[in-house]
């Protein structure tokens, strides 16, 4: 058999790169973590603990309180995904709001937040057989992956893949609304100063914006077998 490898799923929100890499993880029996639910973790305190308010983040206190928040995943046995969990608390259906979602970009442009979280990933992925993905994960947690994916769509097939999902949890959003967000987000994940999202020259590119689940599934199950030889 051949040896276990890292690979690195980064690029654009709604792009269908989590239900891709967690697919690919079952196939190769590796460990999947969706980095972005750590950064939707520590968004989750700061709206809870009031951190953000009039409109604002308060970095500063984010940054003093950062000893005290504690990320984690365990596995949840009714859907066989791991769940994330913030101070022992399972927190997986809060985080995926349009609130959450709203601050997210902001809280991930704190360096200390991200100092934090790029440490706790490369434990988590140290012994290899690992599929992350995120923003950064090729060009800062994992450099060295053996294979890198860059994932993207057109904003408006994004916005309504994002929308579809909201309104079938239930939730009540304007597809208008959903689209800014995309737009923002991409905005602001980019043109940050710390690890900014960028498709390395060793990356390998996936648009989805015309492609179903099974055939970005496909592409990379035959990327991984070429990286695993
Ligand atoms: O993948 P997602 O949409 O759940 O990510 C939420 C936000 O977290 C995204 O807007 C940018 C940020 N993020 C990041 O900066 N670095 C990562 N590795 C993962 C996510």
């Amino acid at each position: 058999m051949s040896d276990k490898i890292t690979i690195a799923i980064d690029g654009h929100s709604s792009t269908g790169k989590s239900t891709a890499a967690k697919q690919l993880a079952q196939r190769l029996k590796y460990i999947y973590v969706d980095t972005g639910a750590m950064y939707r973790a520590i968004s989750y305190y700061a709206l809870s603990e009031n951190i953000y308010r009039d409109n604002q983040l308060h970095a500063q206190e984010l940054i003093d309180s950062l000893d005290k928040i504690k990320v984690s995943f365990q596995r949840n046995e009714e859907t066989d995904r791991a769940d994330v969990y913030l101070n022992g608390k399972n927190i997986e259906k809060q985080i995926r709001t349009l609130e959450v979602s709203s601050i997210v970009s902001l809280v991930a442009e704190v360096s200390a937040v991200r100092a934090k979280l790029v440490a706790q990933q490369q434990e988590m992925g140290k012994e290899k057989g690992v599929v992350m993905d995120g923003r950064d994960i090729g060009t800062v947690v994992f450099p060295d992956a053996e294979l890198k994916v860059f994932m993207t769509a057109a904003p408006e097939v994004r916005a309504q893949r994002r929308y579809d999902e909201l309104i079938d949890r239930g939730d009540e959003v304007v597809y208008e609304e959903v689209l800014k967000n995309v737009i923002e987000r991409d905005y602001i994940d980019s043109t940050r100063e710390d690890s900014p999202l960028t498709q390395t020259a060793d990356a390998k590119l996936l648009d989805t914006s015309e492609m179903n689940r099974a055939q970005q599934f496909e592409q990379l199950v035959q990327w991984a077998e070429e990286a695993m030889r």
